[in-house]
């Protein structure tokens, strides 16, 4: 009894299998009713009773052993199925859901894509800037308040690195390297020191535009102007130019825009003017053709500068300029259809 204990022990040691068919098939051999070990446990009753204790033990180790063997290699083929299972080449993929342009690149393309048809460029330049590409060659005297600590962002340990608060800097960058005519956009991110409301951010991004040519008009700065107006909020729109007052621009104004809301009679958007503010615009003050090297005798051109948040405030009626940054899929998935 004893030896046959022991080559069955050595027997389940061995076993190898090829499959879970093979696998089921030394399970019935070995521990099934009619198998083996219940053989050997039937034929327990035979053995002298002074072995019983010794034998007992042996064949309860026999049945744990074939037990713990089987269960094991059973494990290896389940996992092996389940591995078959996860690699279909045949399968299609999962479905990923697709994403869709923030609506502040929406609102900028559509500006860009007006712009272009009237031949403009794109342009850019950097976010970090000097003092001379944001303010000085702007015409921006020394103690003009946008210079002031309370707006622009300062790198400490030069005063003359800041963050640009303007794309305004884009232009002389551009006129710097080229002679005219040029014709380009430039839009970007800026950045003030503006405590974050529903109204004003710490950043925000704006699109400027510069033509430099012999003989540009304040007349044809207002067509492209009305021009604009035109396709970006319908053909209806009316636009009205007031005085104001830019170092980089001689003369300057203001763009107005017949409020699409109350139809011009008045309501909350538009203050009860009819009217809303959309950017700021002028003729180049010679100063700064003249600090870029373009001689200001023989080139004339206009500037323009709006802020893109303030347009798509507009067009999609948003009241609150914190929505732009917080990331928020109700509001960013309101835009899907727009892309
Ligand atoms: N840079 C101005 C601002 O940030 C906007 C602006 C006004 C740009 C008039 C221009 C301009 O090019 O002609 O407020």
């Amino acid at each position: 009894m004893k030896d046959k204990i022991e080559k069955l022990l050595a027997e389940i040691e061995a076993i190898k299998v090829a499959n879970a068919e093979e696998l089921n098939n030394i399970r019935i051999k070995y521990l099934s009713k009619k198998g083996e070990i219940n053989a050997l446990m039937a034929d327990f009753r035979n053995v002298a009773a002074d072995q019983k204790k010794e034998i007992g033990m042996l064949l309860n180790n026999l049945k744990n052993k074939a037990q713990e063997k089987i269960n094991m290699l059973k494990e290896q083929f389940d996992a092996q199925d389940n591995v078959d299972d996860d690699i279909d080449l045949t399968r299609t993929a999962f479905p990923v859901e697709l994403g869709a342009r923030h609506p502040l690149s929406v609102v900028k393309n559509e500006i860009i894509s007006i712009f272009s048809r009237l031949g403009f460029s794109i342009a850019e330049g950097p976010e970090i800037e000097d003092d001379w590409h944001v303010f000085s060659s702007l015409n921006f005297a020394e103690d003009h308040p946008a210079r002031d600590m309370q707006d622009t962002f300062f790198i400490q340990s030069n005063p003359d690195i800041v963050l640009r608060t303007h794309t305004s800097s884009v232009q002389t960058r551009v006129m710097e390297k080229n002679t005219p005519p040029i014709r380009i956009i430039c839009p970007g991110r800026v950045y003030r020191n503006e405590v974050i409301s529903a109204r004003a951010h710490c950043f925000f991004h704006q699109v400027e535009g510069l033509y430099i040519d012999k003989g540009v008009s304040f007349a044809d700065l207002r067509q492209v102007l009305l021009f604009f107006a035109k396709e970006m909020f319908g053909s209806d729109t009316k636009i009205r130019l007031r005085p104001s007052y830019f170092p980089f621009t001689e003369p300057s104004a203001e763009m107005d825009i017949s409020c699409d809301i109350c139809g011009g009679k008045g309501c909350q958007l538009c203050k009860g003017t009819g009217w809303v503010e959309i950017l700021g615009c002028g003729m180049v003050d010679p100063n700064v053709l003249e600090n870029c090297g373009i001689d200001s005798k023989v080139y004339s051109g206009y500037a323009l500068g709006m802020g893109i948040e303030r347009i798509a405030n507009l067009k999609y009626k948003i009241r609150d300029l914190r929505m732009f940054s917080e990331n928020d899929m109700r509001f960013l998935k309101e835009f899907e259809a727009a892309n």
